[in-house]
């Protein structure tokens, strides 16, 4: 779908606009007042959201219905109408039954942080990107990550998150990576189901996204992606079953792509066999914006709501009923499930009400996951932690370290305070694709925990001059960045060239030269896929910050300089280059299927794009699970991370019942307390088939200085299962079982084999 640019001055006429439809409108002007309970038998919250939902249905009109089944455009970009009115000008809104109590659905993007504050002269906080959160492999910061979304969507007005962001890295050089949870199904889905569940507790429905198989961005609108059902149960759709089933969000979104020939919005096999029958989702699927191309085999298909207009399922769909081309039933049951998910998400119960943001404590949150989520990939000899009584002399170089840090791009972007850190400095507003960096300065955080130290920046822009700078420092801190955004794919891993006045600036070069200078170079990425390295022996340590947030430059601090001990660990491989990734190079479309922006006409999205055609034919093997059949050596693997402290495993005992029970201790045996991430592998029998291992259960628990703590996971018995096509379930392979278990994919110390039948 097209995003256009918002300019100051549409703003401006937004507001007079809103204004004059505010004193016009006697419904509107209700908006700001203090909401009033709707009434009615459904407001009886004894009944079930079902029961709830099926007393409203039966008070609706066939308008009333159909008015719930689509959006009315996008407030954000648009002139106030009378239907959107009522809407917090968000990304999506869709009418509700006011008559009836039923509240608009007013939907923003949200997925690391509330979209497009600066249309309401709003604040919102920006949380480290997704990818970090997976990072983190915390269940419980997955939690507080969405809770903070959630209650700052409340407090600005919106009852709906457009986040949860969960397709599997299948492809790293996807452009969208840093929003989702990395490429492990069990780890994405656990985390996701987390989020979710968060965001639900501030009473706004939660979404989770892009369903599925929206792997890549070149050519999403479409791509056509062919993948084995086997294939598909058990790596993408696993991620998003999990997710459903126990985070039970009241909203999916589907994806732009086809998927085995049919757009994912009209793909009778994920929206209703796998994702309604099988999942038994209760809650209701809206498309992707433009997402939708077909009345008829949409709605049969189990699409219940068009975003962000009414191409399809507005006044055609009301012909179709008005015609019985559609089932009356059939529309009974979409607007069923979208009043049920309002009743299940609260949004009834608990109005939209307007309140302060607490940045002082999102700052705090952002910060926090983000000391979790960092990730030190390298740290000889011990360079890290840097001590501030020693130290006398930093040089800080590179990548607007500065003034601030980068932020991932697209429809996740949050828009910073006081806008863009670097010039052309904005008036808080974001634009389309634009380099958005947070006003977080790694530069004020290395000098405020080094007091007396002196502290120098160099913009690397010129690796001879960085490399001065560096040479006579104690430690050289060089910062580097891999920007990235929706609606494009990074041409390769490598951290990339960029411009800066008449220069090109090549990143590899200023850290090698920087690193030649100074064996107390420390390196700093801010990315959100993986990156190559050709110089990753020069320098001393190494950490991944991903796209950091509000408070990012703290959290680095603090890691910096011991305050936290690092905890983090890689959600996705860093593979040595291209050439070993299942794919050397992402499919590009033909001119005729290129177009990014959304439909022009109806007429011609019914038709769609031509498909050209992507095979996942890799498979099972995503992720560290191709490396490791392909016997490749990677340069960081999957589920890898250090930390100030060591830890070592031991007392490995499995026991099989209904779930499988893994026990162990984890002791540390280092002098600094810490949290070790103990992650669980399972290599199927043989005849299953399967890469040489999975993970099937993972656990961060924090354990202090010379102590120990056992630890146990059960595995639910489908992470060691495999899908059957022939029964079309999932099938549980008798035979022998061998549990692995140990700080990252690639150092698995303990082993035991268990047989199950
Ligand atoms: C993106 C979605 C987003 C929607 C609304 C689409 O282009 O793919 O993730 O929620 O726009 O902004």
């Amino acid at each position: 779908m097209k995003h256009t640019l918002r300019h100051a001055g549409l703003g401006t006429l937004v507001l007079a606009l809103t204004t004059l439809f505010c004193l016009a409108l006697p419904g509107t002007a209700q908006r700001r007042q203090r909401p009033s309970t709707p009434s009615g038998p459904w407001m009886n919250t004894n009944l079930s959201p079902d029961e709830r939902a099926d007393l409203v249905l039966k008070e609706m009109t066939a308008d009333e219905k159909v008015a719930l089944l689509h959006g009315v455009g996008m407030p954000t970009d648009e002139p106030v109408t009378v239907e959107n009115a009522p809407s917090n000008r968000g990304v999506g809104y869709a009418v509700g039954v006011p008559r009836l109590g039923i509240p608009g659905i007013d939907m923003s993007d949200a997925a690391y942080g509330v979209r497009s504050s600066q249309v309401n002269g709003r604040y919102s906080t920006a949380l480290p990107a997704n990818v970090a959160a997976a990072a983190s492999w915390d269940p419980d910061a997955a939690y507080e990550y969405g809770a903070l979304i959630g209650r700052e969507l409340r407090a600005q007005g919106y009852n709906m998150s457009l986040g949860g962001g969960v397709d599997i890295t299948r492809e790293p050089r996807n452009g969208r990576t840093f929003e989702y949870l990395g490429e492990d199904p069990i780890l994405a889905g656990t985390l996701v189901a987390k989020l979710i569940e968060g965001t639900q507790s501030a009473h706004v429905i939660g979404d989770i996204k892009h369903y599925a198989f929206n792997d890549q961005e070149s050519g999403r609108n479409s791509v056509n992606i062919t993948v084995s059902k086997r294939a598909a149960r058990e790596t993408d759709l696993l991620a998003f079953e999990i997710g459903v089933t126990k985070g039970n969000p009241a909203a999916v979104m589907c994806s732009y792509n086809r998927v085995n020939g049919d757009f994912a919005c009209e793909n009778k096999w994920l929206l209703t066999d796998v994702l309604k029958k099988d999942w038994k989702f209760p809650g209701f699927v809206l498309s992707d914006w433009g997402g939708t191309h077909s009345t008829e085999k949409a709605s049969a298909a189990g699409l219940d709501n068009e975003q962000p207009g009414r191409f399809f399922f507005g006044d055609k769909y009301k012909a179709a009923v008005d015609a019985g081309t559609i089932p009356g039933a059939e529309l009974d049951e979409h607007v069923h499930r979208i009043l049920r998910a309002m009743f299940a998400a609260g949004v009834i119960d608990y109005p939209r009400q307007r309140s302060v943001i607490d940045p002082f404590a999102g700052f705090e949150t952002a910060r926090k996951i983000e000391e979790g989520s960092i990730v030190l990939l390298k740290n000889k000899p011990a360079v890290l932690p840097l001590d501030s009584a020693k130290i006398r002399t930093i040089a800080v170089i590179g990548a607007h370290s500065d003034v601030g840090m980068i932020s991932g791009g697209g429809s996740a972007q949050v828009d910073p305070i006081g806008g863009n850190a670097i010039a052309p400095k904005g008036e808080g507003a974001t634009r389309w694709q634009e380099q958005i960096w947070f006003p977080t300065s790694p530069l004020k955080a290395i000098q405020a925990r080094a007091p007396r130290a002196t502290v120098k920046y160099d913009p690397g822009t010129d690796p001879a001059a960085a490399a001065a700078a560096a040479k006579g420092a104690d430690v050289a801190i060089v910062f580097a960045y891999q920007w990235e955004s929706e609606g494009m794919d990074l041409p390769t891993l490598s951290l990339p060239a960029y411009k800066s006045g008449d220069q090109q600036v090549d990143q590899n070069a200023v850290i090698a030269q920087v690193a030649a200078a100074n064996p107390h170079t420390i390196v700093v990425l801010e990315t959100g896929s993986p990156v190559t390295m050709p110089w990753v022996d020069a320098p001393a340590a190494i950490l991944e910050a991903w796209f950091s947030g509000s408070d990012g430059a703290d959290a680095l601090g603090n890691i910096l300089f011991g305050t936290v001990n690092p905890s983090g660990k890689l959600p996705n491989t860093f593979p040595k280059n291209e050439a070993d990734l299942p794919h050397p190079t992402v499919t590009q479309p033909p001119p005729e299927s290129q177009h990014f922006s959304g439909p022009t006409s109806p007429e011609q999205w019914a038709k769609g794009l031509p498909p050209f055609q992507v095979a996942y034919d890799e498979g099972l093997k995503v992720g560290y699970k191709w490396y490791d059949a392909e016997n490749k050596s990677v340069l960081f693997p999957f589920g890898y991370g250090l930390s100030y402290t060591t830890y070592s495993y031991s007392g490995l005992t499995v026991t099989p019942g209904s779930t499988v029970k893994v026990t162990f201790t984890v002791a540390n045996t280092g002098a600094r307390s810490g949290a070790e991430i103990a992650e669980v592998y399972a290599a199927l029998p043989a005849s299953a088939q399967e890469p040489p291992k999975r993970l099937v259960g993972f656990s961060k628990v924090k354990i202090d200085a010379k102590q120990k703590q056992t630890v146990t996971i059960e595995i639910d018995p489908k992470y060691l299962s495999i899908w059957d096509e022939q029964k079309d379930a999932w099938s549980l392979i008798p035979g022998d079982y061998t549990i692995m278990v140990g700080g990252s994919s690639d150092k698995l110390p303990l082993k035991a084999t268990v047989s199950l039948k």
